[in-house]
Protein backbone atom coordinates (compact mmCIF):
# COMPACT_ATOMS: atom_id res chain seq x y z
CA UNK A 1 0.00 0.00 0.00
CA UNK A 2 1.20 3.78 -0.27
CA UNK A 3 1.22 6.77 1.75
CA UNK A 4 -1.35 8.54 -0.57
CA UNK A 5 -4.33 9.28 1.61
CA UNK A 6 -6.80 10.69 -1.44
CA UNK A 7 -7.54 13.91 0.38
CA UNK A 8 -9.99 14.57 -2.38
CA UNK A 9 -11.44 11.28 -3.94
CA UNK A 10 -11.80 9.73 0.11
CA UNK A 11 -14.76 11.62 0.17
CA UNK A 12 -16.73 10.32 -1.92
CA UNK A 13 -17.83 6.86 0.08
CA UNK A 14 -20.23 5.40 -2.36
CA UNK A 15 -18.29 2.92 -4.21
CA UNK A 16 -21.49 0.38 -6.01
CA UNK A 17 -22.13 3.94 -7.59
CA UNK A 18 -18.14 4.98 -8.02
CA UNK A 19 -17.30 1.71 -9.64
CA UNK A 20 -21.08 1.34 -11.96
CA UNK A 21 -20.06 5.47 -13.16
CA UNK A 22 -16.73 4.71 -13.55
CA UNK A 23 -15.27 1.48 -15.69
CA UNK A 24 -12.14 -0.51 -14.55
CA UNK A 25 -9.96 -0.67 -11.19
CA UNK A 26 -9.40 2.24 -9.16
CA UNK A 27 -12.11 4.63 -9.52
CA UNK A 28 -11.83 8.43 -8.58
CA UNK A 29 -9.40 6.89 -6.83
CA UNK A 30 -7.07 6.24 -9.66
CA UNK A 31 -8.23 9.40 -10.74
CA UNK A 32 -7.04 11.41 -7.52
CA UNK A 33 -3.49 9.36 -7.63
CA UNK A 34 -3.03 10.67 -11.80
CA UNK A 35 -4.33 13.68 -11.04
CA UNK A 36 -1.44 14.04 -8.05
CA UNK A 37 1.30 12.46 -10.16
CA UNK A 38 -0.03 14.63 -13.66
CA UNK A 39 0.44 18.20 -10.81
CA UNK A 40 -2.94 19.18 -12.53
CA UNK A 41 -3.12 22.95 -11.73
CA UNK A 42 -6.56 24.86 -12.01
CA UNK A 43 -7.76 26.92 -14.56
CA UNK A 44 -6.06 24.73 -17.03
CA UNK A 45 -7.61 22.44 -19.90
CA UNK A 46 -7.79 18.30 -19.60
CA UNK A 47 -8.89 15.97 -22.21
CA UNK A 48 -9.81 12.81 -20.96
CA UNK A 49 -9.91 9.89 -23.28
CA UNK A 50 -11.87 7.08 -22.78
CA UNK A 51 -13.72 8.67 -20.18
CA UNK A 52 -16.55 6.47 -20.30
CA UNK A 53 -19.50 7.89 -18.43
CA UNK A 54 -17.12 10.68 -17.38
CA UNK A 55 -17.23 10.25 -13.64
CA UNK A 56 -13.44 10.95 -13.32
CA UNK A 57 -13.68 13.64 -16.13
CA UNK A 58 -16.43 15.30 -13.38
CA UNK A 59 -14.26 15.01 -10.77
CA UNK A 60 -11.89 16.24 -12.03
CA UNK A 61 -13.28 19.41 -13.27
CA UNK A 62 -14.81 19.77 -9.80
CA UNK A 63 -11.63 18.69 -7.43
CA UNK A 64 -9.12 20.07 -9.72
CA UNK A 65 -10.42 23.03 -11.59
CA UNK A 66 -10.38 21.90 -14.92
CA UNK A 67 -12.00 23.02 -18.00
CA UNK A 68 -12.30 19.04 -19.12
CA UNK A 69 -12.74 17.51 -22.15
CA UNK A 70 -14.14 14.15 -22.31
CA UNK A 71 -14.16 11.86 -25.24
CA UNK A 72 -15.60 8.18 -25.65
CA UNK A 73 -16.45 6.94 -29.06
CA UNK A 74 -18.87 3.76 -27.56
CA UNK A 75 -22.34 3.34 -26.53
CA UNK A 76 -23.01 2.23 -23.13
CA UNK A 77 -23.96 -1.65 -23.37
CA UNK A 78 -26.18 -1.49 -20.43
CA UNK A 79 -28.86 1.69 -22.30
CA UNK A 80 -27.69 1.65 -25.19
CA UNK A 81 -27.04 5.51 -24.97
CA UNK A 82 -23.72 7.12 -25.91
CA UNK A 83 -21.13 7.88 -23.06
CA UNK A 84 -20.92 11.12 -24.55
CA UNK A 85 -24.20 11.66 -23.33
CA UNK A 86 -23.62 9.98 -19.62
CA UNK A 87 -20.80 12.60 -19.37
CA UNK A 88 -23.35 15.56 -20.40
CA UNK A 89 -25.95 14.48 -17.78
CA UNK A 90 -23.15 13.43 -15.16
CA UNK A 91 -21.51 16.96 -15.41
CA UNK A 92 -24.99 18.16 -14.65
CA UNK A 93 -25.50 15.81 -11.64
CA UNK A 94 -21.92 17.78 -10.38
CA UNK A 95 -22.69 20.89 -11.55
CA UNK A 96 -19.73 21.43 -13.89
CA UNK A 97 -21.80 21.35 -16.93
CA UNK A 98 -19.77 24.88 -17.48
CA UNK A 99 -16.70 23.58 -17.99
CA UNK A 100 -17.31 19.80 -19.23
CA UNK A 101 -17.09 19.13 -22.81
CA UNK A 102 -18.63 15.73 -24.13
CA UNK A 103 -17.77 14.51 -27.58
CA UNK A 104 -18.64 11.39 -29.01
CA UNK A 105 -15.12 10.89 -30.70
CA UNK A 106 -12.27 8.62 -30.34
CA UNK A 107 -8.02 8.33 -30.45
CA UNK A 108 -6.28 7.99 -32.75
CA UNK A 109 -9.24 10.03 -35.17
CA UNK A 110 -10.31 12.41 -32.75
CA UNK A 111 -11.00 15.48 -35.33
CA UNK A 112 -9.53 17.63 -31.94
CA UNK A 113 -7.66 20.84 -33.15
CA UNK A 114 -3.37 20.32 -32.44
CA UNK A 115 -2.04 21.91 -29.13
CA UNK A 116 -5.28 22.33 -27.82
CA UNK A 117 -4.87 20.73 -24.23
CA UNK A 118 -2.72 21.56 -21.20
CA UNK A 119 -3.22 18.03 -19.73
CA UNK A 120 -4.51 14.78 -21.40
CA UNK A 121 -4.94 11.77 -19.10
CA UNK A 122 -6.02 8.05 -20.14
CA UNK A 123 -6.94 5.17 -17.64
CA UNK A 124 -8.03 1.92 -18.89
CA UNK A 125 -8.90 2.84 -22.11
CA UNK A 126 -6.36 2.30 -24.47
CA UNK A 127 -5.08 -1.10 -23.90
CA UNK A 128 -7.99 -2.28 -25.75
CA UNK A 129 -6.78 -0.56 -28.85
CA UNK A 130 -4.18 -3.14 -28.52
CA UNK A 131 -6.66 -6.37 -29.41
CA UNK A 132 -8.77 -4.07 -31.81
CA UNK A 133 -5.72 -2.48 -33.85
CA UNK A 134 -3.03 -3.96 -32.40
CA UNK A 135 0.65 -2.04 -31.48
CA UNK A 136 0.65 -0.24 -34.54
CA UNK A 137 -3.27 1.68 -33.41
CA UNK A 138 -2.13 1.51 -29.92
CA UNK A 139 1.13 3.81 -31.04
CA UNK A 140 -1.25 6.37 -33.42
CA UNK A 141 -3.90 6.94 -30.37
CA UNK A 142 -0.74 7.45 -28.48
CA UNK A 143 0.34 9.82 -31.27
CA UNK A 144 -2.71 11.32 -31.41
CA UNK A 145 -2.81 12.83 -28.02
CA UNK A 146 0.78 14.36 -28.50
CA UNK A 147 -0.80 16.06 -31.26
CA UNK A 148 -3.61 17.61 -29.54
CA UNK A 149 -1.46 18.77 -26.66
CA UNK A 150 0.40 22.21 -26.50
CA UNK A 151 4.07 22.01 -26.24
CA UNK A 152 4.78 21.50 -22.47
CA UNK A 153 1.77 19.90 -22.06
CA UNK A 154 1.62 16.92 -19.39
CA UNK A 155 0.08 13.39 -20.09
CA UNK A 156 -1.02 10.76 -17.84
CA UNK A 157 -1.23 6.90 -18.84
CA UNK A 158 -3.11 5.11 -16.24
CA UNK A 159 -3.18 1.03 -17.58
CA UNK A 160 -3.93 -2.01 -16.36
CA UNK A 161 -0.51 -3.99 -16.58
CA UNK A 162 1.44 -7.12 -15.65
CA UNK A 163 4.18 -7.43 -13.89
CA UNK A 164 7.36 -8.07 -15.95
CA UNK A 165 6.88 -12.06 -15.20
CA UNK A 166 5.79 -14.66 -17.76
CA UNK A 167 2.31 -15.46 -17.22
CA UNK A 168 2.22 -18.11 -14.60
CA UNK A 169 0.72 -21.32 -16.64
CA UNK A 170 -1.90 -21.72 -14.24
CA UNK A 171 -3.53 -18.26 -14.83
CA UNK A 172 -3.24 -18.95 -18.98
CA UNK A 173 -7.21 -19.68 -18.55
CA UNK A 174 -8.17 -16.74 -16.48
CA UNK A 175 -6.16 -14.24 -18.55
CA UNK A 176 -7.63 -15.52 -22.10
CA UNK A 177 -11.37 -13.96 -21.46
CA UNK A 178 -13.19 -14.51 -25.01
CA UNK A 179 -13.78 -10.53 -25.05
CA UNK A 180 -10.32 -8.44 -24.65
CA UNK A 181 -8.50 -10.97 -23.10
CA UNK A 182 -6.27 -9.73 -20.70
CA UNK A 183 -3.01 -11.31 -21.64
CA UNK A 184 -3.91 -9.53 -25.23
CA UNK A 185 -4.69 -6.33 -23.69
CA UNK A 186 -1.75 -6.11 -20.87
CA UNK A 187 2.03 -5.33 -21.05
CA UNK A 188 4.62 -4.56 -19.06
CA UNK A 189 5.78 -1.26 -17.75
CA UNK A 190 8.87 -1.18 -19.90
CA UNK A 191 7.28 -2.15 -23.24
CA UNK A 192 4.48 0.61 -22.30
CA UNK A 193 6.87 3.37 -21.57
CA UNK A 194 9.28 2.61 -24.95
CA UNK A 195 5.72 3.11 -26.58
CA UNK A 196 5.15 6.59 -25.29
CA UNK A 197 8.84 7.08 -25.71
CA UNK A 198 8.41 6.08 -29.59
CA UNK A 199 5.13 8.10 -29.95
CA UNK A 200 7.33 11.44 -29.32
CA UNK A 201 7.14 12.27 -25.26
CA UNK A 202 9.74 12.70 -22.57
CA UNK A 203 8.91 10.45 -19.87
CA UNK A 204 9.21 11.84 -16.62
CA UNK A 205 8.13 8.62 -14.36
CA UNK A 206 6.97 5.70 -15.03
CA UNK A 207 6.01 2.78 -12.00
CA UNK A 208 3.32 0.28 -10.67
CA UNK A 209 1.14 2.10 -8.44
CA UNK A 210 1.64 1.20 -4.87
CA UNK A 211 -2.13 0.33 -4.58
CA UNK A 212 -2.17 -1.44 -7.92
CA UNK A 213 -3.80 -4.94 -6.06
CA UNK A 214 -6.05 -2.38 -3.83
CA UNK A 215 -7.84 -1.06 -6.82
CA UNK A 216 -8.18 -4.26 -8.50
CA UNK A 217 -9.86 -5.78 -5.35
CA UNK A 218 -12.36 -2.84 -5.25
CA UNK A 219 -13.00 -3.04 -8.72
CA UNK A 220 -13.81 -7.00 -8.02
CA UNK A 221 -16.15 -6.07 -5.28
CA UNK A 222 -17.71 -2.66 -6.53
CA UNK A 223 -18.06 -3.32 -10.46
CA UNK A 224 -21.48 -4.37 -11.32
CA UNK A 225 -20.31 -6.60 -14.14
CA UNK A 226 -18.09 -8.35 -11.58
CA UNK A 227 -21.00 -8.58 -9.20
CA UNK A 228 -22.81 -10.63 -11.66
CA UNK A 229 -20.58 -12.88 -12.62
CA UNK A 230 -18.17 -13.08 -9.62
CA UNK A 231 -16.61 -16.30 -11.47
CA UNK A 232 -14.97 -14.16 -14.18
CA UNK A 233 -13.36 -11.12 -13.23
CA UNK A 234 -13.09 -11.09 -9.70
CA UNK A 235 -12.09 -15.10 -9.78
CA UNK A 236 -9.27 -13.56 -11.98
CA UNK A 237 -8.23 -11.38 -9.23
CA UNK A 238 -8.34 -14.07 -6.44
CA UNK A 239 -6.35 -16.35 -8.25
CA UNK A 240 -3.54 -13.83 -8.97
CA UNK A 241 -3.03 -12.76 -6.03
CA UNK A 242 -0.42 -10.36 -7.37
CA UNK A 243 1.71 -12.35 -9.01
CA UNK A 244 1.44 -11.27 -12.46
CA UNK A 245 -1.60 -8.45 -12.54
CA UNK A 246 -0.64 -4.86 -11.84
CA UNK A 247 -1.61 -1.37 -12.86
CA UNK A 248 0.91 0.71 -14.13
CA UNK A 249 1.14 4.48 -14.99
CA UNK A 250 3.52 6.84 -16.96
CA UNK A 251 3.45 11.06 -16.79
CA UNK A 252 5.52 12.31 -19.76
CA UNK A 253 5.29 15.47 -21.54
CA UNK A 254 5.18 16.63 -24.95
CA UNK A 255 8.92 18.34 -25.51
CA UNK A 256 8.63 22.33 -26.16
C1 LIG B 1 -12.76 0.48 -19.26
S1 LIG B 1 -13.35 2.08 -19.71
C2 LIG B 1 -12.38 3.14 -18.71
C3 LIG B 1 -13.13 4.33 -18.24
C4 LIG B 1 -12.43 5.25 -17.28
N1 LIG B 1 -11.34 5.97 -17.91
C5 LIG B 1 -11.96 4.57 -16.01
O1 LIG B 1 -10.74 4.45 -15.79
O2 LIG B 1 -12.81 4.16 -15.23
C6 LIG B 1 -12.63 2.29 -21.30
C7 LIG B 1 -13.33 3.26 -22.20
O3 LIG B 1 -12.53 3.42 -23.38
C8 LIG B 1 -13.42 3.69 -24.43
N2 LIG B 1 -12.79 3.52 -25.74
C9 LIG B 1 -12.82 2.44 -26.55
N3 LIG B 1 -12.18 2.69 -27.69
C10 LIG B 1 -11.71 3.96 -27.60
C11 LIG B 1 -11.00 4.81 -28.48
N4 LIG B 1 -10.62 4.40 -29.69
N5 LIG B 1 -10.73 6.07 -28.08
C12 LIG B 1 -11.11 6.50 -26.84
N6 LIG B 1 -11.80 5.74 -25.98
C13 LIG B 1 -12.10 4.49 -26.36
C14 LIG B 1 -14.59 2.76 -24.17
O4 LIG B 1 -15.75 3.23 -24.79
C15 LIG B 1 -14.69 2.78 -22.65
O5 LIG B 1 -15.69 3.66 -22.21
Amino acid sequence: MSNFTYPKSSQYTDLDTIYEQCSGPGGLKLAEFMAHKMGLLPGTRLLDVGCNRGWQTCFLAKEFGQSAVGIDPWADRVSGEPMAEHLRRNAEAWGVQSSVLALELGVPDTKLASRSFDFAYSTTALEMLRVMQGEDGYLAALKEILRVMRPGGVFGLGEPMHLEVALPPDLEPYMSQPEYPWKECFRGLGQTTAAVERAGFTVSEAAYAPDAMAWWREYAAHDPFCKQKPEEDPKAIEADGGRWLSFGYIIAQKPA
